[in-house]
Protein backbone atom coordinates (compact mmCIF):
# COMPACT_ATOMS: atom_id res chain seq x y z
CA UNK A 1 0.00 0.00 0.00
CA UNK A 2 1.26 3.17 -1.01
CA UNK A 3 1.07 5.83 1.72
CA UNK A 4 0.97 9.27 0.74
CA UNK A 5 1.02 11.81 3.30
CA UNK A 6 0.45 15.48 1.59
CA UNK A 7 0.66 18.50 3.20
CA UNK A 8 -2.31 21.14 2.71
CA UNK A 9 -0.10 23.08 0.09
CA UNK A 10 1.10 20.07 -2.16
CA UNK A 11 -3.06 19.04 -2.34
CA UNK A 12 -4.72 21.91 -1.76
CA UNK A 13 -6.48 20.25 0.87
CA UNK A 14 -7.65 20.43 4.52
CA UNK A 15 -4.81 19.65 7.25
CA UNK A 16 -5.70 22.07 10.20
CA UNK A 17 -4.94 21.51 13.61
CA UNK A 18 -7.48 19.53 15.60
CA UNK A 19 -8.17 16.98 12.53
CA UNK A 20 -4.92 15.48 10.67
CA UNK A 21 -5.43 14.39 6.95
CA UNK A 22 -4.05 11.87 5.04
CA UNK A 23 -4.17 10.15 1.88
CA UNK A 24 -3.46 6.95 1.49
CA UNK A 25 -4.03 5.71 -2.25
CA UNK A 26 -7.68 6.37 -2.38
CA UNK A 27 -8.42 6.06 1.33
CA UNK A 28 -8.80 9.58 3.28
CA UNK A 29 -7.17 9.03 7.02
CA UNK A 30 -8.49 11.63 9.21
CA UNK A 31 -6.74 11.11 12.60
CA UNK A 32 -8.86 13.78 15.95
CA UNK A 33 -6.04 15.38 17.05
CA UNK A 34 -6.73 17.10 20.38
CA UNK A 35 -4.20 15.04 22.81
CA UNK A 36 -4.48 17.13 25.57
CA UNK A 37 -8.40 16.28 26.07
CA UNK A 38 -7.90 12.72 24.95
CA UNK A 39 -9.90 14.23 21.91
CA UNK A 40 -13.02 15.82 23.88
CA UNK A 41 -15.21 17.08 20.66
CA UNK A 42 -15.28 21.03 21.17
CA UNK A 43 -17.26 22.76 18.13
CA UNK A 44 -14.09 23.41 16.16
CA UNK A 45 -13.04 19.71 15.70
CA UNK A 46 -16.44 18.98 14.70
CA UNK A 47 -16.54 21.84 11.98
CA UNK A 48 -12.93 20.57 10.80
CA UNK A 49 -14.07 17.20 10.70
CA UNK A 50 -16.96 18.48 8.46
CA UNK A 51 -15.17 20.18 6.65
CA UNK A 52 -12.79 17.14 5.76
CA UNK A 53 -15.39 14.68 5.77
CA UNK A 54 -16.77 17.55 2.66
CA UNK A 55 -13.68 17.36 0.67
CA UNK A 56 -13.70 13.68 0.73
CA UNK A 57 -17.23 13.61 -0.92
CA UNK A 58 -16.53 15.92 -3.33
CA UNK A 59 -13.60 14.18 -4.79
CA UNK A 60 -13.63 11.31 -6.82
CA UNK A 61 -10.12 10.04 -6.05
CA UNK A 62 -11.43 9.56 -2.92
CA UNK A 63 -13.20 6.20 -2.49
CA UNK A 64 -13.53 5.13 1.33
CA UNK A 65 -12.69 7.67 4.49
CA UNK A 66 -10.99 6.18 7.71
CA UNK A 67 -11.41 8.00 11.11
CA UNK A 68 -9.10 6.89 14.32
CA UNK A 69 -8.01 8.81 17.11
CA UNK A 70 -4.44 8.28 19.07
CA UNK A 71 -3.28 5.18 20.89
CA UNK A 72 -4.62 6.73 24.26
CA UNK A 73 -8.13 7.79 22.99
CA UNK A 74 -10.26 7.63 19.69
CA UNK A 75 -12.34 10.57 21.64
CA UNK A 76 -13.36 10.79 25.43
CA UNK A 77 -16.88 12.46 24.77
CA UNK A 78 -18.38 15.69 23.80
CA UNK A 79 -16.30 18.61 25.62
CA UNK A 80 -17.06 18.38 29.05
CA UNK A 81 -15.30 21.94 30.31
CA UNK A 82 -17.19 23.84 26.79
CA UNK A 83 -20.62 22.54 27.46
CA UNK A 84 -20.29 23.35 31.08
CA UNK A 85 -21.74 26.40 31.03
CA UNK A 86 -24.19 26.38 28.22
CA UNK A 87 -27.71 26.85 29.08
CA UNK A 88 -31.05 25.61 28.16
CA UNK A 89 -31.77 27.83 25.96
CA UNK A 90 -28.13 27.96 24.60
CA UNK A 91 -28.73 24.05 23.34
CA UNK A 92 -32.14 24.69 21.87
CA UNK A 93 -31.66 28.02 20.16
CA UNK A 94 -28.46 26.38 18.29
CA UNK A 95 -30.07 22.61 18.09
CA UNK A 96 -26.44 22.22 20.05
CA UNK A 97 -24.49 19.24 18.47
CA UNK A 98 -26.57 18.79 15.55
CA UNK A 99 -23.63 19.09 13.33
CA UNK A 100 -22.07 15.74 14.38
CA UNK A 101 -24.89 14.10 12.44
CA UNK A 102 -22.65 15.07 9.26
CA UNK A 103 -20.35 11.94 9.86
CA UNK A 104 -23.46 9.87 10.06
CA UNK A 105 -24.60 11.10 6.55
CA UNK A 106 -21.77 10.38 4.45
CA UNK A 107 -22.58 8.66 1.17
CA UNK A 108 -18.81 6.96 1.10
CA UNK A 109 -17.91 3.83 3.34
CA UNK A 110 -16.64 5.36 6.50
CA UNK A 111 -14.83 3.09 8.73
CA UNK A 112 -13.36 4.00 12.33
CA UNK A 113 -10.57 2.53 13.78
CA UNK A 114 -10.79 3.12 17.43
CA UNK A 115 -7.45 2.51 20.47
CA UNK A 116 -8.34 3.85 23.60
CA UNK A 117 -11.14 5.47 25.09
CA UNK A 118 -14.65 5.74 23.15
CA UNK A 119 -16.55 7.09 25.78
CA UNK A 120 -19.92 9.04 25.01
CA UNK A 121 -20.05 11.30 21.79
CA UNK A 122 -16.52 9.08 21.48
CA UNK A 123 -18.65 5.71 20.93
CA UNK A 124 -21.38 8.26 19.38
CA UNK A 125 -18.81 9.02 16.24
CA UNK A 126 -17.66 5.55 16.09
CA UNK A 127 -21.11 4.35 15.62
CA UNK A 128 -22.35 6.76 12.98
CA UNK A 129 -19.09 5.21 11.05
CA UNK A 130 -20.30 1.77 8.78
CA UNK A 131 -17.76 -0.56 9.99
CA UNK A 132 -15.66 -0.29 13.63
CA UNK A 133 -12.37 -1.98 14.23
CA UNK A 134 -10.91 -2.03 17.86
CA UNK A 135 -7.24 -2.27 18.43
CA UNK A 136 -7.02 -4.45 21.78
CA UNK A 137 -6.63 -1.38 24.05
CA UNK A 138 -9.84 0.17 23.18
CA UNK A 139 -12.76 0.86 25.53
CA UNK A 140 -16.56 2.22 24.54
CA UNK A 141 -19.04 3.17 26.77
CA UNK A 142 -22.09 6.20 27.38
CA UNK A 143 -20.91 7.33 30.77
CA UNK A 144 -23.25 10.55 30.48
CA UNK A 145 -25.04 9.18 33.49
CA UNK A 146 -22.54 9.96 35.69
CA UNK A 147 -21.96 13.70 34.54
CA UNK A 148 -25.50 14.42 34.93
CA UNK A 149 -26.78 14.06 31.40
CA UNK A 150 -27.65 11.73 28.67
CA UNK A 151 -26.09 10.92 24.96
CA UNK A 152 -27.55 13.28 22.61
CA UNK A 153 -25.47 12.17 19.66
CA UNK A 154 -27.37 8.46 18.86
CA UNK A 155 -25.82 6.37 22.03
CA UNK A 156 -29.39 5.34 23.26
CA UNK A 157 -30.33 4.75 19.35
CA UNK A 158 -27.43 3.02 17.57
CA UNK A 159 -26.73 1.39 20.12
CA UNK A 160 -29.31 -0.38 20.91
CA UNK A 161 -29.45 -1.48 17.30
CA UNK A 162 -26.35 -2.53 17.37
CA UNK A 163 -26.11 -4.52 20.64
CA UNK A 164 -30.16 -4.93 21.86
CA UNK A 165 -32.76 -3.21 24.43
CA UNK A 166 -31.25 -4.88 27.49
CA UNK A 167 -26.68 -4.40 27.11
CA UNK A 168 -28.05 -0.72 25.75
CA UNK A 169 -29.86 -0.37 28.72
CA UNK A 170 -27.14 -1.23 30.91
CA UNK A 171 -24.16 0.69 29.47
CA UNK A 172 -26.57 3.58 29.24
CA UNK A 173 -27.96 3.96 32.47
CA UNK A 174 -24.32 2.36 34.55
CA UNK A 175 -22.19 4.17 32.49
CA UNK A 176 -20.03 0.85 32.63
CA UNK A 177 -17.54 1.04 30.27
CA UNK A 178 -16.45 -2.68 28.12
CA UNK A 179 -13.82 -3.62 26.68
CA UNK A 180 -12.23 -4.40 22.68
CA UNK A 181 -13.36 -7.86 23.45
CA UNK A 182 -16.61 -7.83 24.93
CA UNK A 183 -17.85 -4.74 22.39
CA UNK A 184 -16.37 -7.71 19.59
CA UNK A 185 -18.66 -10.15 21.31
CA UNK A 186 -21.81 -8.16 21.93
CA UNK A 187 -21.89 -6.88 17.95
CA UNK A 188 -20.54 -3.24 18.41
CA UNK A 189 -17.44 -3.78 16.49
CA UNK A 190 -16.05 -5.78 13.24
CA UNK A 191 -13.17 -7.31 14.64
CA UNK A 192 -10.09 -6.81 16.95
CA UNK A 193 -6.59 -6.24 16.07
CA UNK A 194 -3.71 -5.82 18.23
CA UNK A 195 -3.18 -2.27 19.00
CA UNK A 196 0.13 -2.33 16.45
CA UNK A 197 -2.16 -3.98 13.49
CA UNK A 198 -5.02 -1.76 13.86
CA UNK A 199 -4.77 0.86 11.26
CA UNK A 200 -2.67 -1.16 8.78
CA UNK A 201 -5.68 -3.62 8.93
CA UNK A 202 -7.85 -0.45 8.30
CA UNK A 203 -6.86 1.29 5.54
CA UNK A 204 -6.23 -2.26 3.88
CA UNK A 205 -10.27 -2.83 4.65
CA UNK A 206 -10.54 0.79 3.33
CA UNK A 207 -8.49 0.35 0.11
CA UNK A 208 -10.09 -3.19 -0.70
CA UNK A 209 -13.84 -1.19 -0.40
CA UNK A 210 -12.01 1.95 -2.44
CA UNK A 211 -11.12 0.07 -5.28
CA UNK A 212 -14.65 -1.65 -5.75
CA UNK A 213 -17.10 0.14 -8.32
CA UNK A 214 -17.71 3.53 -6.46
CA UNK A 215 -21.40 3.63 -7.42
CA UNK A 216 -22.11 -0.21 -6.56
CA UNK A 217 -20.39 0.88 -2.85
CA UNK A 218 -22.60 3.58 -3.13
CA UNK A 219 -25.70 1.68 -3.42
CA UNK A 220 -24.69 -0.72 -0.81
CA UNK A 221 -23.89 1.58 1.45
CA UNK A 222 -27.07 3.05 0.78
CA UNK A 223 -29.39 -0.16 1.07
CA UNK A 224 -28.33 -1.03 4.69
CA UNK A 225 -28.82 2.70 5.95
CA UNK A 226 -32.14 2.75 4.67
CA UNK A 227 -33.14 -0.48 6.62
CA UNK A 228 -30.91 0.56 10.20
CA UNK A 229 -32.06 4.54 9.05
CA UNK A 230 -35.97 4.20 8.81
CA UNK A 231 -36.28 3.59 12.12
CA UNK A 232 -33.37 6.31 13.74
CA UNK A 233 -34.46 9.07 12.06
CA UNK A 234 -37.06 9.88 14.27
CA UNK A 235 -35.10 8.69 17.56
CA UNK A 236 -31.93 10.44 17.06
CA UNK A 237 -34.13 13.24 17.03
CA UNK A 238 -35.91 12.87 20.04
CA UNK A 239 -32.53 11.40 21.71
CA UNK A 240 -31.45 14.89 20.64
CA UNK A 241 -34.08 16.96 22.25
CA UNK A 242 -34.27 14.62 25.46
CA UNK A 243 -30.40 15.41 25.72
CA UNK A 244 -30.29 19.47 25.50
CA UNK A 245 -33.12 18.81 27.64
CA UNK A 246 -31.13 17.96 30.74
CA UNK A 247 -28.92 21.24 30.62
CA UNK A 248 -32.26 22.91 32.52
CA UNK A 249 -31.37 20.23 35.14
CA UNK A 250 -29.00 21.23 38.33
CA UNK A 251 -27.92 17.80 38.32
CA UNK A 252 -26.59 18.23 34.96
CA UNK A 253 -24.74 21.27 36.13
CA UNK A 254 -23.54 19.28 38.97
CA UNK A 255 -21.98 16.47 37.41
CA UNK A 256 -20.25 18.51 34.65
CA UNK A 257 -18.79 21.18 37.19
CA UNK A 258 -17.82 17.79 39.39
CA UNK A 259 -15.86 16.75 36.35
CA UNK A 260 -14.04 19.97 35.46
CA UNK A 261 -13.08 19.91 39.41
CA UNK A 262 -12.20 16.70 39.41
CA UNK A 263 -14.45 15.41 42.24
CA UNK A 264 -16.96 13.30 42.93
CA UNK A 265 -20.69 14.79 41.49
CA UNK A 266 -23.63 15.01 43.90
CA UNK A 267 -26.91 14.67 42.78
CA UNK A 268 -29.98 16.42 44.04
CA UNK A 269 -32.59 14.52 41.73
CA UNK A 270 -33.25 18.05 40.47
N1 LIG B 1 -14.28 16.86 27.84
C1 LIG B 1 -13.31 17.75 28.17
N2 LIG B 1 -12.11 17.38 28.65
C2 LIG B 1 -11.86 16.07 28.80
C3 LIG B 1 -12.82 15.09 28.49
C4 LIG B 1 -14.07 15.53 27.97
N3 LIG B 1 -15.05 14.66 27.60
N4 LIG B 1 -12.31 13.87 28.75
C5 LIG B 1 -11.06 14.09 29.22
N5 LIG B 1 -10.81 15.40 29.25
C6 LIG B 1 -9.55 16.08 29.69
C7 LIG B 1 -9.46 16.04 31.21
O1 LIG B 1 -10.20 17.12 31.80
C8 LIG B 1 -7.94 16.20 31.40
O2 LIG B 1 -7.63 17.54 31.21
P1 LIG B 1 -6.55 18.25 32.21
O3 LIG B 1 -5.26 17.47 31.99
O4 LIG B 1 -6.49 19.65 31.71
O5 LIG B 1 -7.08 18.09 33.59
C9 LIG B 1 -7.37 15.42 30.19
O6 LIG B 1 -8.43 15.33 29.23
C10 LIG B 1 -6.95 14.01 30.56
O7 LIG B 1 -8.09 13.39 31.16
P2 LIG B 1 -7.98 12.65 32.59
O8 LIG B 1 -6.95 13.30 33.44
O9 LIG B 1 -9.35 12.54 33.14
O10 LIG B 1 -7.42 11.23 32.10
P3 LIG B 1 -7.64 9.82 32.80
O11 LIG B 1 -6.76 8.87 32.04
O12 LIG B 1 -7.50 9.92 34.28
O13 LIG B 1 -9.19 9.44 32.52
C11 LIG B 1 -11.15 9.23 31.15
C12 LIG B 1 -9.61 9.23 31.21
C13 LIG B 1 -11.70 8.01 31.91
C14 LIG B 1 -11.53 9.13 29.68
C15 LIG B 1 -11.70 10.53 31.78
O14 LIG B 1 -11.03 11.63 31.20
C16 LIG B 1 -13.17 10.73 31.59
O15 LIG B 1 -13.97 10.15 32.29
N6 LIG B 1 -13.56 11.61 30.63
C17 LIG B 1 -14.94 11.98 30.41
C18 LIG B 1 -15.73 10.86 29.75
C19 LIG B 1 -17.17 11.27 29.59
O16 LIG B 1 -17.90 11.47 30.55
N7 LIG B 1 -17.61 11.42 28.34
C20 LIG B 1 -18.95 11.82 28.02
C21 LIG B 1 -19.02 13.29 27.76
S1 LIG B 1 -20.70 13.88 27.54
C22 LIG B 1 -21.11 13.46 25.96
O17 LIG B 1 -20.31 12.93 25.21
C23 LIG B 1 -22.50 13.83 25.56
C24 LIG B 1 -22.93 13.31 24.25
O18 LIG B 1 -23.46 12.25 24.13
C25 LIG B 1 -22.76 14.12 23.06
Amino acid sequence: MSAVSSSKAEQGMINEELIQVEFHDRVMLLRLSRPAALNALCKKLIQQLNAALDQAENDSRIGAIVVTGSEKAFAAGADIVEMRHLTFSDVTDKDFIHPWERLAQCEKPVLAAVSGYALGGGCELAMMCDIIYAGESAKFGQPEITIGTMPGAGGTQRLTQLIGKTKAMEMCLTGRIIQAKEAEQIGLVSRVYPDADLLKETLAAATKIAHFSAPVVRMIKEAIRHTTETELVGGIRFERRLFQSTFALEDRQEGMAAFAEKRPATFKHR
